[in-house]
């Protein structure tokens, strides 16, 4: 066995036994130290570089040097990625540990937390948890009596609450005695009702009914925790379920990000590392479990104040949570483990939540999860009475349309692009990163409005109001509207290529060898849309437009006037701006709308309502899946989605809401960048700010 060196982490202070020879990556996985990484440890993305300390360190007890690491290899020493490597840094997935040592994660390498901007909207439901608290005063047991702890309450229940047949499993037995004790014969049950809603009650039918916990004395706390689990971020919602108000929000990186970007790497992990999908559902599940000790932080309650527990996600993570092997769900025919809801222990996927129960949303298919019957659950495809399409814009987009009677769904692999990954100065959503862009049509100079500050970038004071802030990436919206904005101002053209012939009058387009590139920023960090760029952007729209395209075609509708578009993402989304790219189809802008996170909204929905989880199974079944990777349709609509905004399909209503610049013959039978004539009128970019 090699000897183990030690790694201590700084700013955080965690610290790794690491086996000699294994990557600083490699051990700070192991101990839970979030390094960014988007090329998955090969030295391309630069995102993992770290500062190895020397010299003695007293806190710690070591002493650190340069021998501890190995010498830069040739993937270091060759490293020309567009995130230099730094004086005195390492790329993490490289070096390779060879002694104790101290390591600096500077804090562009770090993962940072994801900003968690809007609470969720229940809209009008009837609160009705499944779980609900029961004061007792339990009668002194006396020598000689044949009576258990467990008997007394379960009789109680029934003759104060009315409560009949009631279990009280073993994993409850630990708490009742020592609670009645407490309380001195005062406890309070915490118990559990599942019910069955598909006979003539509107309140159900009792299935099971248990207890969860027992607490000492009178206790009326009662809250619960919804999550819903992304690809890229974990977002939680602390309700009370007395209420139904959300009494705080919270969210956290995946940390199975280390493991790949999207979802094919990581159930590539999954499948060729043994014990990959325990690694996997650690990470999550302790993500999960962190997302908790935040919201109960944050909400100043005791995580034994939480009584029930709702996990939502994409079929994979759904999966991982629950421990099962994704590496069915990464090929045809897509086999679930399991569709309808889950309903367990919280303790059986490792948080801290002693006396939570656990509720696992139902999946639509193989490749639309949880996450989508939640969203559909919170926006109401089923429900509505006219057109309705709903959009989670993710890594793997999700895609549910209602037409009033019936309900088809698909899933397209859009990738991370829309996610900040894939694109040069691409980030994820977090303070500095720029949302929104406009361009002016005349001069091509750009201004644009970065998270944390409320300024535009023309504004008088933006930069002192950006303080220590860095405006260091484009997020997904400011990728969307920049693309947009380069379209409508004529830098590129309808089959997304940047015009070098701009270059003579806008020092913002460069040439990029064969290609050209347009400058957003110059200082302090250079960012350029460059042709690629555009092209990673135009092939995420383009599967995520085909599977929209393929959904109305099977289900016979031209036009929809109610597009939702969910997720982080879809919430900071300008409407006109995903139309002028084509990333839904042409129908009235004002028909537009970001819901948030709908899958989060829904998933706090069934939180707090019994009926809500029922409403979500029955839906979710009879959801007709549509399988984008099996219809050969799916092809010829892609490649006809990749122009901007469409190849084919009219765009009248967007005409209307903006000056879209024409398409001359010549620019669509030439692969030469053509000029375009000046946008008439008004345009997005003078739009509301
Ligand atoms: S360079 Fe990408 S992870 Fe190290």
């Amino acid at each position: 066995m090699s000897p183990e060196h030690r790694v201590v982490f700084t700013p955080s202070g965690i610290e790794s036994a690491a086996p000699e020879g294994s990557t600083v990556l490699d051990a700070a996985r192991t101990a839970g130290v979030d390094i960014d990484s988007v090329c998955g440890g090969r030295g391309l993305c630069g995102r993992c570089q770290v500062a190895p300390g020397n010299g003695q360190f007293a806190k710690w007890g070591l002493t650190s040097s340069d021998e501890a690491l190995s010498s830069p290899g040739p993937t270091e020493l060759d490293y020309r990625g567009r995130r230099p490597l730094e004086a005195g840094h390492r790329l993490s997935c490289q070096a390779a540990v060879l002694g104790d040592v101290v390591i600096d994660v500077p804090p562009q390498s770090q993962v940072h937390s994801p900003v968690v901007r809007k609470a969720v909207d229940l809209g009008e439901i009837t609160v009705d948890p499944v779980v609900t608290l029961h004061y007792l005063e339990l009668t002194t047991a006396e020598l000689g009596d044949e009576i258990s702890d467990a008997e007394r309450l379960v009789g109680a229940l029934a003759d104060d609450w009315d409560l009949s047949d009631v279990e009280v499993p073993a994993s409850a037995l630990p708490a009742l005695s020592s609670a009645i004790a407490e309380g001195n014969g005062a406890v309070t049950a915490v118990v559990h009702t599942r019910r069955q809603y598909d006979g003539p009650s509107e309140d159900g039918e009792v299935v099971e009914r248990s207890v969860l916990t027992v607490r000492p004395g009178y206790s009326d706390a009662e809250f619960g925790v919804a999550v819903d689990v992304g690809s890229t971020t974990v977002a939680g919602y602390l309700l009370d379920l007395a209420t139904g108000e959300v009494a705080a929000t919270a969210g956290r990186m995946n940390p199975q990000i280390r493991f790949g970007e999207d979802l094919m790497s990581r159930v590539s992990y999954a499948m060729l590392n043994p014990g990959g999908t325990a690694e996997l559902t650690a990470a999550v599940r302790s993500a999960i479990d962190k997302v908790i000790g935040e919201l109960c932080d944050a909400a100043g309650i005791d995580r034994a104040d939480v009584c029930d527990l709702v996990v939502v996600g994409n079929p994979i993570m759904h999966h991982l949570v629950l421990g099962i092997d994704p590496t069915p769900l990464g090929a045809a025919p897509f086999t679930l483990a399991v569709r309808d809801g889950v309903w367990a222990n919280a303790a059986d996927i490792d948080v801290e939540l002693p006396g939570a129960s656990l509720y696992m949303g139902p999946c639509i298919a193989g490749h639309v999860g949880a996450d989508a019957a939640a969203a559909m659950l919170a926006e109401g495809p089923h429900r509505s009475s006219r057109p309705q399409l709903l959009v989670d814009v993710g890594t793997n987009a999700e895609i549910v349309l209602g037409d009033g009677q019936k309900v088809w769904a698909a899933s397209s692999p859009t990738g991370p692009a829309f996610e900040g990954a894939q694109i040069s100065c691409g980030q994820r959503a977090t303070a500095g990163a720029i949302e929104g862009v406009r361009i002016d049509p005349s001069t091509l100079e750009p201004r644009f409005k970065v998270i944390g500050c409320d300024l535009w970038s023309d504004d008088p004071g933006f930069y002192d109001a950006l303080g220590s802030l860095e405006v260091s990436g484009l997020c997904g919206s400011g990728i969307i509207e920049v693309i947009a904005e380069m379209f409508l101002v004529g830098i590129i053209d309808h089959r997304g290529v940047i015009g070098g012939e701009l270059a003579d009058r806008c020092p913002r387009i460069i040439a990029d060898g064969r290609t050209f590139s347009y400058v957003l920023q110059i200082q302090p960090v250079p960012l350029l849309v460059t042709q690629n760029d555009v092209r990673a952007v135009q092939l995420a729209k383009a599967a995520l437009r085909a599977g929209i395209d393929l959904l109305l075609e099977h289900a016979g509708i031209a036009e929809v006037a109610d597009v939702r578009l969910a997720g982080a993402f879809g919430a900071h989304i300008s409407p006109v701006h995903a139309m002028v790219l084509g990333l839904v189809p042409d129908g009235p802008v004002e028909g537009v709308k970001g819901v948030g996170n709908a899958s989060g909204a829904g998933a706090a929905r069934m939180l707090v309502s019994g009926s809500q989880r029922a409403e979500t199974e029955r839906a979710a079944r009879e959801v007709v899946k549509i399988e984008t990777a099996t219809e050969a349709r799916f092809q010829e609509l892609f490649v006809a989605a990749m122009s901007l905004p469409h190849e084919t399909a009219p765009t009248p209503h967007l005409a209307e809401a903006v000056d879209l610049p024409s398409r001359s013959t010549a620019d669509s039978e030439t692969a030469g960048p053509k000029r375009r004539r000046p946008v008439r009128r008004q345009h997005a970019s003078q739009e509301q700010r």
